[in-house]
């Protein structure tokens, strides 16, 4: 006999039976309500999501699609066929929710702090360092990028700043005659050497800077890989790159305080320094510091190389581009006082040259999207990107959008002329507060390397080359070319 038996056996009361019915009844319904209510709710955010697929294999999901050489576009182009802008997937790891609809990338760029947070994916993240800029929480992130942008205000416009980004370029170039390059690499080397310059103060011949530059090879390799750390695996090296390089930095900024940097003096490092000297709580910590440097280091010459090795490439295919940047430097060069060298005015000046940069930017998509976490359930358009979940703002099918640039895939630059684009249709600097502080600094380069380029050499290039998406853009042969200088 069961307690409850006994007790109504006990009282031998009917009301004992109605009252342990009542007892048991209520919970039961409660449960069954309560269940039925997630359910529903489940099945109404299930409705919500956007559409899409997460692949079949965990972890993994669909990144081997996407990540297939050349096979991003049509990755990205199916999906958004089969189910509308904004749709789920499973990418690097996670599920993510893609956005390749223009205004609604604009908006995810904007909403930086409030409804999203920068967040990029797990091998990106470790090798660039967990305080890389793009990983900073807001206050962090608004002091360094401060610094950044400080240290550029301070120089980039001024004479030195831009003689010496020139020489470095027309150095490397007259280094080119009569003879074949690979030119992916070479201008890797090239625009390290001027990103190292002008953010830390290193020279081309200083012991660090060139084994930073092999180092760095060593590291892009990784930065978007399968994030094993088991020897032979990409990511594996390029963990062991970037505790070489950390030393390296540490040791740098060490020797820079023992030296007390110059207040005059405005690099990057130098305005880091300042930051975690006068932060008294150590908000600013060494760690952020060093992987500040890292990582902008990166971003200030991996992306300008690949925009100038599109240069030569689309230089070579197109003629009539070419004779018309002539023109146009010429023109520069003879405005150019005698005995001096180009200035900020000369490079506003470069009207057709600014519409190649970007038309290069375009069709290159060197940037393909940004990635966000949403900070909280984010509604858009009857559709929910619900908190916490991974987002991608994708702008590449943007910038090949048919309606907004005819015949997307033919490199036409005078397409740039008078041009009005509404908001998202062209952000290859990204947008809102992270918005690239560099790009700026990365358009002088490219237009400066134009001036050079053009005036002086002639180029062929000398075998066929593709170029490959997996999913970042880079030449499956390095873009071999023989350069001679023009007589
Ligand atoms: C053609 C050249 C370049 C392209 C296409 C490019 C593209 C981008 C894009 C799309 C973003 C936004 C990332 C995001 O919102 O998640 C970004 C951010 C950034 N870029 Fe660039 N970039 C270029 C050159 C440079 C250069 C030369 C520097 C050197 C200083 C630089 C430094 C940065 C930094 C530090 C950020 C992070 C900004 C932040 O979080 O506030 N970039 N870049």
């Amino acid at each position: 006999m069961t307690q409850l038996q006994l007790l109504c056996s006990f009282t031998g009361s009917n009301i004992c039976w109605a009252f342990l019915l009542a007892v048991l009844t209520i919970p039961i319904y409660s449960l069954l309500l309560l269940m039925s209510n997630i359910s529903r709710k489940g099945a109404h955010l299930h409705q919500l999501l956007p559409p899409g697929s997460q692949g079949w294999l965990p972890i993994v999901g669909e990144t081997l699609e996407y990540a297939r050489p050349n096979q991003s576009l049509s990755f990205m182009q199916r999906r958004v066929r089969r189910y509308g802008e904004l749709f789920q997937s499973h990418l690097f790891g996670d599920r993510i929710i893609v956005s390749c609809n223009p205004k609604t990338n604009h908006f995810i760029c904007q909403h930086e702090y409030k409804l999203f947070k920068s967040s990029y994916p797990r091998s990106f993240v470790s090798i660039l360092g967990e305080k890389n800029v793009l990983a900073l929480p807001k206050e962090l992130h608004k002091k360094v990028r401060g610094a950044l942008l400080s240290s550029f205000a301070s120089s980039l416009r001024t004479k030195e700043y831009i003689k010496d980004i020139s020489m470095t370029i027309s150095r490397t170039l007259e280094q080119w005659d009569g003879r074949v390059i690979c030119v992916q690499d070479e201008l890797a080397k090239m625009a390290y050497v001027v990103a190292a310059k002008r953010l830390l103060g290193l020279n081309e011949h200083d012991p660090e800077c060139q084994i930073l530059q092999t180092l760095y090879f060593e590291l892009i390799k990784g930065l978007i890989s399968i994030p094993i750390n088991f020897p032979g695996m990409a990511y594996h090296k390029s963990m062991r790159a970037r505790t070489k390089i950390a030393k390296i930095i540490d040791d740098m900024i060490s020797k820079r305080k023992a030296a007390h940097c110059n207040p005059l003096s405005q690099d990057f490092m130098d305005a880091l320094i300042k930051l975690e000297e006068e932060s008294s709580d150590a908000f600013v910590t060494r760690e952020v510091t060093r992987d500040s440097i890292l990582s902008v280091l990166f971003a200030g010459h991996d992306t300008v190389s690949k925009a100038m090795t599109c240069a030569v490439k689309y230089l070579s295919d197109n003629a009539n581009v070419l004779e018309m940047l002539k023109k146009e430097h010429i023109r520069i060069e003879e405005q150019v006082k005698e005995g001096e060298d180009l200035a900020w005015d000369d490079y506003k000046s470069m009207t057709f040259s600014n519409n190649v940069v970007s038309e290069i930017l375009r069709i290159t998509n060197i940037a393909p999207g940004v990635f966000r976490d949403a900070v909280e359930d984010v509604d858009i358009d009857g559709l929910r990107i619900p908190k916490g979940c991974k987002v991608m703002a994708y702008f590449t099918l943007n910038h090949l959008d048919t309606s907004k640039f005819p015949d997307p895939f033919q490199f036409n630059p005078w397409r740039w002329q008078d041009k009005s684009l509404s908001e998202g249709t062209f952000m290859p600097f990204g947008g809102g507060p992270r918005l690239c502080p560099g790009n700026d600094f990365a358009k002088l380069q490219i237009c400066i390397f134009l001036h050079h380029l053009v005036l002086k050499y002639r180029f062929k290039q000398i075998e066929e080359d593709q170029i490959l998406y997996s999913p970042y853009i880079h030449f499956k042969r390095g873009l071999s070319t023989l350069f001679e200088t023009i007589q």
